[in-house]
């Protein structure tokens, strides 16, 4: 089925391609807009859609969707934890956070749990380096954590309905 917006989005959308010199700068950002309208995640007709909004071809939408892990080519669940495993924050034991996140959600980094409450995923550098270690749950910063915090976090999203 063809993947269509909202009203309210394709504003958003005219918004968008306003502000780019030309279309294809304007693919992220479309991207985004459209995950969000997609349950989280980019489909074949997302791209398609975007390809066409844009006038660039297919497989370049697909090249950025598969170089950028912030988009999501299979449904997430209801939250998407994202724990950063890059340098600064791996030397203030991000491993051991994302580790302590695998065993406490009983998965593995890029799955999610069995009810589709939540989806684990490492992360390249979040620009929070400072904070180290940091994940980001949903839309939101963690920062300076320790497995206690994590625990809470994770606990809230596990019993959220
Ligand atoms: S290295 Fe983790 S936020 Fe930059």
């Amino acid at each position: 089925m063809a993947f269509v917006l909202s009203e309210d989005r394709e504003r958003e959308v005219s918004d968008i391609l306003s502000r780019y010199p030309n279309k294809m700068a304007a693919c992220i950002p479309l991207l985004h807009l459209c995950q969000d309208a997609n349950e989280g995640w980019v489909s074949e007709e997302v791209i398609l859609f975007v390809a066409e909004r844009l006038q660039i071809s297919a497989a370049q939408v697909k090249g950025v969707v598969t170089f950028y892990t912030l988009f999501n080519q299979e449904k997430p669940g209801k939250h998407q934890v994202w724990v950063c495993h890059t340098l600064p924050c791996a030397l203030r034991g991000g491993e051991h956070i994302l580790h302590h996140c695998e065993k406490k959600l009983g998965i593995h980094a890029g799955e999610t749990t069995p009810d589709g409450r939540v989806t684990l995923r490492s992360a390249e550098c979040l620009a929070a380096c400072g904070q180290a270690p940091m994940m980001q749950v949903d839309k939101e910063y963690h920062e300076n954590l320790t497995t206690e915090q994590v625990d809470r976090i994770l606990e809230g999203l596990l019993k959220d309905g």
